[in-house]
């Protein structure tokens, strides 16, 4: 039986029809941007497995940073390539540690504008790659680990960080952290916490731009397992006990039923990481002419916001932004209004 009011097709008509019935949208400040920051570059250099991305120099840093406060991206989120590393991940709460000196720079370059995300992790400061320090077996030791965390988490915080990110999957990050920076008067600093972080190939360019492949072993110990939908719920509900104020979920393509569910039973805003493999997937099948890369860089990224994710982490944040600029009546217009 058929209606004759059953016309879907009547709002598809015309580009006004669909744009006024448009229940998801992209805009620039739902945008965060992953950056690299390298002690001891130079100049900046492109990753061979991340065209377009580089690892910065403070300075080059600088100058992005300005780029995309005038853009209306949402924050960046700075992970550090320390020039030495060592058994415990010690530069990483160096107050003169790379991450503690670009959100300095940062904060004098663009005030209020960005909002400033910083990784707490281990595993870009360890000579093992592991994102923990390791006991006598080898094995990542949580309970050390999550010390460590704490003592990161509250240098960023007086270098300048909103946000602190924890990313290294330990049992009790989140609480270790709220811990440390409430002790430490950094009772105004947000946790975001990398909640359903699976163990995935997508994260192999990141490796190289971090220089954090494990040199033995792999993450899957602390990490995921990706068949787990449920676990998942579990490790997000336990964030949110231990005092996280946004949850995330990542990656974010190959996860989005999760994502779906995390929005479905949390109040809390919801994340999601679009990784560096799926930046490179995307770009190298538009450079094999599969798809336009435009095309493809909108409609994945919406499919995160109709998921459910309240911002999302993209290394296309920028030309995101620069696309929605090019759309005449987008919702770039309507993203400015609102920041004022
Ligand atoms: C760990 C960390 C990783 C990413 C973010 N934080 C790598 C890993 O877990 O192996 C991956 C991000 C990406 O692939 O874009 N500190």
């Amino acid at each position: 039986m058929s209606f004759p009011e059953d016309r879907p097709r009547r709002l598809r008509r015309t580009a006004q029809l669909r744009r006024l019935v448009r229940e998801t949208r992209l805009c620039p400040q739902d945008l965060i941007l992953p950056c690299f920051v390298a002690e001891g570059l130079s100049e900046r250099r492109e990753l061979s497995t991340m065209p377009g991305i580089f690892q910065e120099t403070v300075d080059s840093l600088r100058e992005m940073a300005a780029r995309a406060a005038e853009q209306g991206v949402g924050g960046l989120i700075l992970f550090g390539v320390p020039a030495r590393k060592d058994a415990t991940g010690s530069s990483a709460w160096d107050e003169r540690g790379i991450v503690q000196r670009a959100l300095t720079s940062l904060r004098a370059e663009v005030g209020d504008q960005l909002l400033l995300f910083a990784d707490d992790c281990l595993d870009e400061y360890t000579d093992h790659g592991h994102c923990g320090v390791l006991d006598e077996r080898g094995e990542v030791d949580n309970d050390v680990t999550i010390e460590l965390y704490g003592r990161i988490a509250v240098s960023q915080a007086q270098a300048g960080a909103d946000v602190i990110a924890p990313s290294g999957m330990m049992d009790g990050q989140v609480g270790a952290i709220r811990s440390a920076l409430d002790e430490a008067g950094s009772t105004d600093t947000a946790i975001l916490a990398y909640s359903a972080k699976f163990a995935s190939c997508f994260y192999g360019p990141f490796r190289e731009a971090a220089e954090c492949a494990p040199q033995f072993g792999d993450r899957k110990g602390y990490q995921m397992d990706p068949p787990n939908r449920r676990e998942a719920m579990r490790e997000l509900e336990l964030d949110l006990l231990e005092g996280a104020d946004m949850l995330m979920v990542k990656p974010a393509l190959s996860y989005l039923d999760i994502v779906r569910e995390a929005k479905d039973r949390f109040e809390l805003p919801i994340g999601c990481f679009s990784v560096s493999g799926e930046y490179a997937m995307l770009k190298a099948g538009a450079r094999a002419g599969a798809f336009d890369l435009r095309s493809a860089v909108m409609e994945s990224h919406l499919s995160m916001r109709r998921a459910g994710a309240d911002f999302i982490l993209t290394y296309f944040a920028l030309d995101i932004c620069r696309w929605l600029g090019e759309e005449v009546g987008s919702s770039y217009d309507i993203a400015h209004e609102r920041l004022e």
